[in-house]
């Protein structure tokens, strides 16, 4: 049986590390993984994971989602000359007042999340509509769907992805190509650590506006423990990429966790938005500081 090609974008650590070593010892070997990350000095965790595996199953390769040149040369690289699963998962994430951001960080942000993801399916897409067939599987968040406090900025390049997808969706019927969004609840991996976010000590946030200050402080604190408790594995999470591979049909979304269903019905079924955000500022603020605020 040919193998299916799958390339995947952010392999040095978390959901991507993960997924290419589970698609690369795949016991019947149905896949041909791509993994590729930015920086292959990092390819080391990797390597040590799929050390068992069948060398055909498996190559590593350098591709910076935010260079072009370096997406340009890792698709001539690829031997089949085809992708069949596109897995989009590069992403960064940016925490706090929207107001302590530098204009390089917000960009940066849309840099990986939005326009690394548009440049990696525009070098993989004419192969797929040539061919008449194709998946393009994107790592998704409850933050492109929900506004999420203190998220503004991760929140506006993962609701920007949702939009993006959704509207290509439309379109790729035609072509027999499937995009499946992976709706990702908080997962533990890197990726908080990795978040660039704002100290709740940060020097711009001390001019002045302590009810800034003092709502981001309990947002720090209540949803750090919360993310904490919620948070699911990464395999948790490999299962649910794994279905939207295996799907015959797949759907556009697939929900890693129902935590967060009640608040994206609420605000699916009250579309004036007020509820949703009363909803979500409960959830969050909920506490004595809560009345102080709602005045
Ligand atoms: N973990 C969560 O709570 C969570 C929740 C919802 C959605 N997600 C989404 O899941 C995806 C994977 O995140 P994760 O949890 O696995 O976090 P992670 O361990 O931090 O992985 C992020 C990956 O993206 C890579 N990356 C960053 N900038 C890149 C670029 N310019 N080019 C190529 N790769 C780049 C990172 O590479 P470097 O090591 O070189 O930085 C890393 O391999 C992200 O899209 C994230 O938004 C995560």
């Amino acid at each position: 049986m040919e193998k299916r090609v799958v390339l995947i974008t952010g392999c040095s650590s978390g959901i991507g590390l993960g997924l290419a070593v589970r698609l690369a010892s795949d016991s019947y070997q149905r896949f041909k993984v791509y993994a590729t990350m930015r920086d292959l000095s990092k390819k080391e965790n990797l390597m040590e994971c799929v050390r068992d595996c069948h060398a055909d199953t498996f190559e590593i390769l350098q591709m910076d989602v935010t260079d072009q040149q370096s997406v340009v040369s890792t698709t001539e690289k690829i031997k089949e000359q085809r992708v069949d699963i596109l897995v989009c998962n590069a992403g960064v994430g940016l925490m706090g007042p929207l107001e302590c951001h530098s204009y390089e960080s917000m960009k940066k942000i849309f840099d990986v999340n939005l326009f690394g993801t548009i440049s990696t399916i525009q070098a993989f897409l004419p192969g797929m509509k040539q061919r008449k067939s194709g998946r393009i599987i994107i790592s998704s968040s409850v933050g492109g769907l929900q506004g999420i406090p203190f998220n503004d900025i991760y929140c506006a390049s993962k609701f920007a992805v949702e939009g993006l997808c959704e509207s290509l969706a439309i379109v790729l019927q035609h072509f027999n190509i499937h995009v499946s969004l992976i709706e990702c609840g908080p997962v533990s991996t890197n990726f908080m650590n990795n978040l660039h976010g704002v100290d709740a000590n940060d020097s711009r946030l001390q001019a002045g506006d302590s009810d800034t200050r003092s709502l981001y402080a309990q947002y720090l604190q209540h949803c750090h423990s919360l993310f904490q408790d919620v948070a699911q594995d990464t395999e948790e999470i490999l299962q649910v990429f794994l279905e939207a591979i295996e799907a015959p049909t797949p759907s556009l979304r697939y929900f890693t966790t129902q935590f967060f269903m009640p608040l994206i019905k609420l605000k699916l079924s009250c579309t004036g938005g007020s509820e949703y955000v009363r909803a979500m500022h409960k959830f969050v603020f909920s506490g004595t500081k809560q009345k102080e605020h709602e005045k």
